[in-house]
């Protein structure tokens, strides 16, 4: 085979067939598989839906840009994993329409940044990155500690992202502006009602520190504690296909 193999590489037609057929193996090995499987991502306990007022924190990430400075996807490196914790599993973003992914880190990645700083931190960081870290190159977001939150069309976005797949229920759609505001306010009695509808683990807290209004710095710090936090990994089993039980 090896003597002849000289007349394939000089013979251009034969060499792209070759070729042609070589790629089709490895596709039909890799893709093939998936037409079978009914699901490629695991199953793991704890994934929910945003809360409305996460959900409106997630869209200023988005309007904001700031996926062009972090990604949301840990990889499966050793590096990786001993700076930012567990890597990332598909069932992390399901509920994200768009993934965060990100394709650049200007600055670190940000899937599992929900606790590890207080909310007061977050603000200082985002009115003024250099005031909590001196050599930070991070634009300045202060405008976000004044501008009231616009979620007078959070019920519409709620039913687009249930059109796509998100499983919000008609209860949780009916009530997000309730929802929406007593999350902010940690001594709102709809509290009870919300962690009723988006589980226990739901943090209700007055996240910007000014209690007279909602803004959109609530809505981020929000958003960014949360990141990273639903899914259990102590009881996470790769092994036995993600779950837990
Ligand atoms: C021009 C690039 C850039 C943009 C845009 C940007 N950041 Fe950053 N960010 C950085 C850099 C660099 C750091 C590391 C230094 C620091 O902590 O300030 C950082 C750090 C952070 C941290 C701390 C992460 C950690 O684990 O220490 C958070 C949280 C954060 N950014 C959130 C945001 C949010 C939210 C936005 C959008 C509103 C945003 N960033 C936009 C560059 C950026």
């Amino acid at each position: 085979m090896w003597l002849n193999h000289g007349k394939l590489e000089r013979h251009s037609l034969l060499l792209i067939l070759g070729i042609v057929i070589v790629i089709s193996i490895g596709g039909l090995v890799e893709i093939a598989p998936l037409f079978f499987i009914e699901n490629t991502i695991e199953k793991v306990d704890g994934m929910r839906p945003y809360t409305p007022l996460e959900l409106a924190g997630r869209d200023i990430y988005v309007r904001e840009g700031c996926y062009l400075c972090h990604s949301q996807m840990i990889r499966p490196l050793k590096d990786e994993v001993e700076r930012y914790g567990h890597y990332s599993l598909a069932a992390e973003s399901m509920y994200d329409h768009p993934f965060q992914w990100g394709s650049k880190r200007l600055g670190p990645d940000l899937s599992r940044v929900g606790g590890k700083y207080s909310d007061s931190w977050h603000r200082d960081h985002l009115i003024n990155p250099r005031s909590v870290v001196p050599e930070s190159i991070m634009p300045p977001y202060a405008f976000m500690a004044n501008r009231p939150l616009d979620y007078h069309a959070i019920q519409a976005k709620m039913s687009v992202l249930k059109i796509e797949g998100v499983p919000y229920t008609d209860d949780m759609i009916a009530n997000a502006k309730a929802d929406l505001e007593a999350q902010a306010d940690p001594f709102s009695a709809g509290g009870t009602k919300l962690k009723a509808r988006y589980g226990a683990n739901v943090v209700q807290r007055d996240f910007h520190g000014e209690p007279t209004k909602i803004t959109e710095m609530d809505a981020l710090v929000a958003y960014l504690q949360m990141l990273g936090t639903l899914v259990d990994f102590s009881k996470y089993h790769p092994e036995r296909g993600g779950n837990s039980r």
